[in-house]
């Protein structure tokens, strides 16, 4: 009997993981990380909290979240190598991304061989590495980080030199627990091929910012929010989009390949994005912008399911983190790094998962190519 071999574009409805990480329900638009519903999450919990969850499968209690939060706190600044090579990319003006892609490769440079210290070194270091990039490549020293700040407000106060407000905390925590798992995504699904191999976590995460920063995956929340700013006006939203899809261009911020109605990710962060807002607590933008933005996504909603009939085309996670990263006064290439902060404890739960369960993840081709060649000579060819 042969073994049935089904190729599928894209591995699309393929199972090829189990998880008790978190689970995506794309008809239902339903988010469950580690059980609890994002929505609780992204209003309730610390960025300490959800990354402890995520690592051992139970939220800590205040003994092991002080001692989590320290053990964190204490290992966030960076050894001289990596800030040294965060000053040579800053001087040749790399993108942020590549930054912290070149960056995360030195953080095992002191040869720590446990899995659970490198994993807590790349948590720990990540604000680090984006906000000293931020700052030195604006002609700003980088900022010790304040250890008694927690994670979320030390990397706003790494960034921006002052502590951030509860609100504003609250906020890009709110963030950061709603990105921070998703399914086999496409960057975990790379962390978990290479620490499938019995290669190390900082390789792995190495890997994953590689998948995470293509405009597929977590490079669009930029250009979503360039898209607003170029609108400018309510009445210029319908023409504009019109036209881009006209041209055959892709709405950034729309469509999912999981989800066929909203994200529900984009739910969380809208209602955080409005709070920041409508309480004035916002760094950058203001009111109208929110305003803005809330038409431009029913206009393109809209206007996606004329062009693309039958797709299911709908708001997806980086629309509204546009406008909260803006809102606290991140720049739009500091979208993508700041989710690879979200998003790291996930990827190093998924390297734990699957290195306490997985094999080696090695899956076959379909060869379609020619067969039978003869080899001709190089002088006759
Ligand atoms: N704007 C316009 N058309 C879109 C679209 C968008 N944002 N997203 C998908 N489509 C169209 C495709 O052009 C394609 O149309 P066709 O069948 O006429 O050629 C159809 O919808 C299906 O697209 P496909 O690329 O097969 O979907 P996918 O599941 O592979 O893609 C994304 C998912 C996220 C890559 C895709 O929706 C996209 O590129 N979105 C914009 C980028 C973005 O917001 N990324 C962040 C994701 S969280």
């Amino acid at each position: 009997m042969t073994e049935e071999r089904v190729f599928r574009e894209g591995l699309e409805g393929v199972v090829a993981a189990q998880t008790h990480l978190s689970h995506v329900d794309g008809l239902k638009g339903e988010l469950l990380i580690a059980g609890y519903p994002v929505e609780e999450l992204a209003q309730h919990a610390g960025y300490e909290e959800v990354a402890y969850l995520l690592w051992h499968g139970a939220l800590p209690d205040e003994s092991q979240l002080s001692d989590f939060r320290r053990r964190l706190a204490t290992r966030r600044a960076l050894p001289e190598a990596t800030l040294e090579l965060i000053r040579i990319a800053a001087e040749r003006k790399v993108a942020p991304m590549d930054a912290l892609r070149m960056a995360a490769g030195t953080l095992d440079l002191d040869g720590q061989p446990d899995p659970r210290e490198q994993a807590a070194d790349v948590v720990a270091r990540f604000p680090t590495i984006v906000a000293a990039y931020a700052r030195l490549r604006s002609g700003r020293q980088p900022l010790q980080p304040d250890p008694e700040l927690g994670h979320a407000a030390n990397y706003l106060y790494m960034l921006h030199g002052a502590a951030p407000s509860p609100a504003q905390t609250r906020a890009l925590e709110s963030y950061l627990n709603t990105v921070v798992d998703h399914g086999l995504n496409a960057s975990t699904f790379t962390a978990r091929i290479i620490i499938s191999t019995d290669s190390d976590i900082v390789s792995a995460i190495v890997g994953a910012i590689g998948a995470l920063k293509g405009p597929r995956h977590g490079g669009a929340p930029g250009p979503a929010l360039d898209m607003v700013f170029e609108i400018g006006e309510p009445q210029n939203a319908e023409p504009y989009l019109r036209a881009k899809l006209q041209r055959g261009e892709r709405l950034m911020g729309f469509g999912h390949r999981v989800y066929k109605v909203r994200d529900p990710r984009a739910e969380v962060l809208s209602a955080a994005a409005a709070r920041l807002y409508e309480q004035n607590e916002q760094i950058d933008g203001d009111q109208t912008l929110y305003e803005l933005a809330r038409h431009v996504e029913e206009q393109a909603v809209r206007l996606l399911a004329e062009f693309k009939p039958g797709r299911n085309l709908q708001t997806n996670v980086e629309f509204y983190t546009a406008l909260l990263l803006h809102g606290l006064g991140l720049s739009t290439d500091l979208f993508s790094p700041t989710f690879a902060i979200g998003r790291a404890p996930g990827w190093i739960a998924h390297c734990f998962e699957q290195q306490r369960h997985g094999r080696l993840i090695r899956p076959t081709s379909e060869y379609v190519g020619e067969r039978g060649r003869q080899w001709i000579a190089l002088e006759r060819r």
